[in-house]
């Protein structure tokens, strides 16, 4: 493995948080144990080089082995439930009584390999039964990993990832495959939209959202970087739309333009 210096681990950390908001500065060990393999491979002599190469070029390749490298990608089907459990109960019920336009408009943001956005739709399929063929349901979904896009797009997950999907689910939206993986069904799949997205940048999607799921994504920011993009969340929710974060997350209550709602759901008013 390659050891990295003070001076070289310090040009890193500022390089990643100014440009992908994630704060590696207790992540030394991540950091060396994560890259060396790959800086090696990739023909630089050392950590020095390899970060000279990234801040001086910001070549995309580089950049992009990188980011699949260093972000933490963990998630699964129906992760904290709860806020599926309101999704049904309580937004759903309102938008679809609301929304003339028969359009909702969902965002998972930091949406890692897929799972989030396809549990999402699949309650939307759930709750609307007959009904969804006369929505516009469809569900953006966006993270900076290519690498893990490029694993949704696949919808292929072990049995694991789908431990707390009921049995119902796993036949109607799923398909079980002869190595004991499951791939989505076709219709869950095709209404989610993939794309890559950093949620640094200013965000100009046409429309406005409904419900932004951005969980255990902010917990690798700072506070700046958190409070600057939730007031960029906010301008992008529709009124009365919902931001959804991870349970483990909290934010600056005084200085928040959203409503607190209940532990990790905020509503723009
Ligand atoms: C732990 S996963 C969260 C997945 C899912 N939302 C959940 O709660 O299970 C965090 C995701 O945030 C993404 N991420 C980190 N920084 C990002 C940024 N600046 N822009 C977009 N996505 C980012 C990572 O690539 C990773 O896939």
């Amino acid at each position: 493995m390659l050891t990295i210096t003070d001076q070289d681990f310090l040009r890193l950390v500022d390089y990643v948080q100014k440009n992908f908001g994630i704060d590696l500065s207790k992540k030394k060990q991540l950091i060396t144990s994560r890259l060396s393999n790959s800086i090696v491979t990739a023909g630089f002599a050392d950590f020095s080089a390899y970060i000279n190469h990234i801040i001086q070029t910001s070549d995309k390749n580089s950049i992009e082995m990188m980011l699949n490298k260093l972000t933490t990608n963990y998630t699964y089907f129906l992760r904290e439930a709860n806020h599926f459990d309101f999704l049904k109960n309580t937004i759903l019920p309102r938008l679809i009584k609301q929304k003339k336009n028969k359009v909702l408009s969902i965002w998972s943001a930091g949406c890692s390999s897929g799972e989030e956005p396809y549990t999402i739709s699949m309650i939307l399929k759930d709750y609307l039964g007959a009904q969804a063929a006369a929505w516009d349901t469809r569900v953006l979904a966006t993270d900076i990993s290519q690498k893990v896009l490029a694993q949704a797009q696949n919808a292929i997950y072990e049995a694991e990832s789908l431990s707390k999907i009921p049995d119902r689910w796993k036949t109607e939206y799923f398909k079980k495959l002869p190595d004991g993986r499951y791939a989505v069904a076709p219709h869950i799949k095709s209404n989610v939209i993939f794309r890559t997205f950093n949620l640094m940048n200013p965000i100009q999607f046409k429309i406005k959202f409904d419900v932004i799921f951005c969980r255990n994504v902010m917990i690798y920011f700072d506070q700046p970087t958190k409070d600057a993009l939730v007031n960029r969340f906010y301008h992008a929710t529709n009124a009365g739309g919902y931001l959804l974060i991870g349970h483990s997350e909290s934010l600056n209550k005084e200085r928040l333009a959203y409503k607190y709602i209940m532990p990790a759901t905020y509503q723009k008013i």
